[in-house]
C-alpha cells in the first residue's frame, strides 16, 4: 500500500511543486542517481576487476535532452538530489551541457557529482560555471604503486591534480570517498584523513560492499564501521557522532580538534529503513535498488512518445510497489554471505555492474 507524504516542495505561496508518493515501507523518492555512461578510465578492483566489458551500445544511451526530460517527470515526483555517476560521469562528452540544463531547474536543490577526478583539471571550472553544486572524488589511496595495483592506471598524480582543480574551482567542502579494504588499503586511515583535513575536505570510509561487480569480494576484506571508529578513536582521541541522521548514507563524526569524517557502513550496517534513492542507467533503465536484479525501461516509452502524465504514472506505479531492501537482505545472509554475482552473470547483463548502475 502507497501513502501521499506532504511534499517538502512548496513554493512561497504555500503551493505544492510535486506531490510525492511513499513506497511499500512509507519512503518517499527524493534522490536521483543518474548513470551518463557506464564507461570508465580506470579499473578499480572493487568494482571493474576483469580484463573485458560488455558496453551498453552506443544508440542506446539518452541523450542530455532526453535526460532532461526524465528528470522533469522526476522532479514532479518529489526528487529534488540529482547526483551525476558513471562509470566516469566526467568522460560524457559535454557534461558541463547536461549540467547547464539540470542546474536551470527550480526543483533541484541539490545537483552533485561523484568521480574519480582524473579529468576535474580540465572540467572543474567549466562544471562550477554551469551550476553544479557538489562534488565527490573517489581516492582510495595516497601512494602511487597502490593506486596502479588497485585501478590498474599509474594515475595518482591525474587525481590528486584533480583535488586541487575542484578546490580552486570553488567546490567547497569537498567530499573524499575512500572504499577501506582489509590488507589492500586499510593502512592508509589516516593519512588519508590527514589529506583530507588539511584541505578542509570530508573524507567518507566506506564499507567493501559485495554489490554486482564486486566479483572478488570477501567478508574478510570488509573492515567493519565499528573497527573503523576504534582504529581511529585510538589514534585520534575521542569521537563524537554528529546528532544529525538523514537518508543519506554516511553517518558522521567528528574528531576533538573538529575535524569532520564520514563512515558509510553499507555493508554490515545498512540504512535501507530511509532509503529515498534511486538510479537512472545511461541507457534510461530505472533500479530502485542497488541491488535489484531488475529495473524499469524508461527509455523506451520516452523514444515512444510517452507525455510527461503517462511516465508519471509509470514512475508512480513502480514506485509504490517497491519493496526493496537490499543491502539488509545481504546482511541478514550472515556467514553465506559471498560475492552477489560472477563474472558470467555479469557478461550476460551488464546493467547488473556497479559501473552501469552508478557507484
Ligand atoms: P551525499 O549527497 O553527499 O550524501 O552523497 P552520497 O553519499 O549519497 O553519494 P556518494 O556517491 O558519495 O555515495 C557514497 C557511497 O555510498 C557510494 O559510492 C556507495 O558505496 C554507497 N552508496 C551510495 N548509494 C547507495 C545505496 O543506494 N545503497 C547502498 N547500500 N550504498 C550506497
Ligand atoms: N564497495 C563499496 N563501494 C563501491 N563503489 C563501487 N564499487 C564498490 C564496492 N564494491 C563506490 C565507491 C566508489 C564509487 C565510484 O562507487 O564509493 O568511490
Ligand atoms: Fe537503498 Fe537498496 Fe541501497 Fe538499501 S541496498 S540503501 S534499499 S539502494
Amino acid at each position: 500500500m502507497s501513502t501521499l507524504l506532504p511534499s517538502k516542495n512548496l513554493l512561497p505561496g504555500g503551493e505544492r511543486t510535486a506531490v510525492t508518493e511513499a513506497d511499500n515501507f512509507g519512503r518517499p523518492l527524493r534522490n536521483l542517481r543518474l548513470s551518463v555512461t557506464d564507461r570508465c578510465n580506470l579499473r578499480c578492483a572493487y568494482c571493474m576487476p576483469e580484463e573485458e566489458y560488455t558496453w551498453l551500445p552506443s544508440r542506446d544511451i539518452l541523450s542530455f535532452e532526453e535526460i532532461s526530460s526524465l528528470v522533469d517527470v522526476f522532479c514532479g515526483f518529489g526528487v529534488d538530489k540529482v547526483r551525476l555517476t558513471g562509470g566516469e560521469p566526467l568522460l560524457r562528452r559535454e557534461l558541463h551541457r547536461l549540467v547547464r540544463l539540470l542546474s536551470e531547474k527550480p526543483p533541484l536543490k541539490d545537483l552533485a557529482i561523484t568521480t574519480n577526478g582524473l579529468l576535474l583539471s580540465e572540467q572543474a571550472a567549466a562544471l562550477k560555471s554551469s551550476g553544479l553544486h557538489r562534488v565527490t572524488v573517489s581516492l582510495d589511496t595516497l601512494k602511487r604503486d597502490r593506486f596502479l595495483a588497485l585501478t590498474r592506471r599509474d594515475a595518482l598524480s591525474g587525481a590528486l591534480e584533480g583535488v586541487e582543480a575542484a578546490l580552486r574551482a570553488g567546490f567547497a567542502p569537498l567530499k573524499l570517498d575512500a572504499v577501506i579494504i582489509r590488507g589492500t588499503n586499510d593502512d592508509e586511515l589516516f593519512d588519508l584523513l590527514e589529506y583530507a583535513r588539511e584541505r578542509r575536505a570530508e573524507i567518507r570510509f566506506i564499507e567493501y560492499m559485495d554489490v554486482g561487480g564486486a566479483t572478488r569480494w570477501s567478508p574478510e576484506q570488509v573492515v567493519p564501521r565499528e573497527e573503523l571508529l576504534a582504529r581511529l578513536e585510538q589514534r585520534y582521541g575521542q569521537i563524537e557522532p554528529l546528532p544529525e541522521r538523514t537518508s543519506a548514507p554516511a553517518e558522521r563524526f567528528s574528531l576533538r580538534d573538529g575535524t569532520v569524517f564520514g563512515i558509510i557502513a553499507s555493508t554490515t550496517a545498512p540504512f535501507c529503513g530511509s532509503c529515498d534513492r534511486s538510479r537512472l542507467t545511461a541507457d534510461g533503465i530505472w533500479y530502485l535498488c542497488l541491488y535489484a536484479a531488475g529495473g524499469t525501461d524508461l527509455k523506451h516509452p520516452l523514444r515512444n512518445g510517452a507525455g510527461p502524465k503517462e511516465l508519471r504514472e509509470l514512475l508512480s506505479r513502480t514506485w509504490t510497489m517497491r519493496t526493496d531492501r537490499g543491502a539488509e537482505q545481504r546482511l541478514s545472509m550472515r556467514d553465506k554471505r559471498q560475492a552477489l554475482l560472477g563474472q558470467d552473470a555479469l557478461r550476460g547483463n551488464p546493467h547488473l555492474e556497479m559501473h552501469t548502475r552508478g557507484g
